[in-house]
């Protein structure tokens, strides 16, 4: 899809990092938008800034769904099509997401299958809900947002990564063979796989208020330290989405985001049978990939 002016986009988790990124990017090119998110704060917020950075006759709209939920996005697809006046979008980005369920062994299992439900089982839902609308656009672009977890199960030796690397797994086998699917069935609808390294943003703040009891504070001063490193390393949310959206007008239906993607890439392809020894990680120097 060259042109994004005059286009209707759909953003699940556009209330924060990327998914705002984007939605202001594509707001400000002249794209319409419609996000959702868990979190009204946020989602309300990001509504205001891609409003402010959109040209005169761009809608944007915010709808309160959880992406586990199909009820909640049949209800944000009505919610599109009525305050939009559309019967179709153009471009779907599957974005919302979470970490948690680190441990298969030691985690809650509640908590290991809230984040499988929403970094799977969301984009497979949001996908079933809103294919239809992209297949009665002329032109369609769905965009898959994997992680470099969806080739490589770890963030190191001693922290496992379960159930969001089973997640991101599962999304990048789910688009890769969307793209013979897609191109058999509706032509006119492309696919692209979003494999991003390390992006600052608010993940393991959203991660912790997720999977928090409610009582009290649940940043303590620790993981306030840890989430806050992690939104100060990396590309910011805005490159990434400039990449993304770089990458879906060129067409190409697999977008590595950042040095340490290609790095990582490039490692496990190389190694593949050591990719999880203690030598490999040694050779990956500051690799602390999502
Ligand atoms: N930040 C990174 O380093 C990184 C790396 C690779 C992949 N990713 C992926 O990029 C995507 C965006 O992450 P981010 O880093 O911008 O994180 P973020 O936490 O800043 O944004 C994610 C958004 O998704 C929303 N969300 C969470 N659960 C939801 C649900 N059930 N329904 C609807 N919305 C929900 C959150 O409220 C948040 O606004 C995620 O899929 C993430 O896994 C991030």
């Amino acid at each position: 899809m060259r042109e994004f002016t005059g286009k209707i986009a759909v953003i699940t988790g556009g209330g924060s990092g990327i998914g705002r990124a984007l939605a202001c990017q594509l707001a400000g090119s002249g794209c319409s938008v419609a996000i959702c998110d868990v979190r009204s704060a946020t989602l309300t917020e990001t509504r205001d800034l891609a409003l402010a950075a959109a040209p005169d006759g761009v809608v944007v709209t915010a709808f309160l769904a959880d992406v586990a939920d199909e009820e909640q996005l049949l209800a944000f697809r009505t919610d599109t099509e009525r305050r939009h006046q559309i019967d179709h979008v153009h471009l779907l980005f599957n974005n919302a997401g979470v970490g948690g369920g680190g441990s298969f062994v030691a985690s809650p299992r509640q908590e290991w299958e809230r984040t499988f439900d929403i970094c799977w089982g969301g984009v497979y839902r949001a996908t079933r809900v809103f294919l239809a609308s992209l297949m009665r656009a002329p032109e369609a672009h769905l965009i898959n947002i994997s992680s470099v977890n969806g080739f490589w199960a770890s963030l190191g030796p001693e922290t496992p990564h379960t159930a969001y690397s089973a997640a991101k797994f599962a999304v990048k086998g789910f688009t890769e063979a969307l793209v013979g699917d897609l191109r058999k069935h509706a032509p006119h609808v492309a696919v692209s796989l979003v494999m991003p390294g390390h992006i600052g943003t608010s993940i393991v703040h959203n991660t912790i208020a997720e999977f928090s009891s409610g009582d009290g504070d649940p940043l303590g001063p620790e993981l306030l330290q840890r989430a806050e490193a992690f939104r100060n390393k990396g590309l910011t949310p805005g490159q990434a989405a400039e990449i993304i959206l770089d990458g879906v007008q060129a067409g190409r239906w697999r977008i590595l985001v950042g040095p340490d993607a290609y790095a990582l890439d490039k490692a496990v392809r190389s190694a593949p049978d050591s990719a999880y020894e203690q030598d490999f990680f040694d050779r990956l120097p500051g690799v602390q990939s999502r």
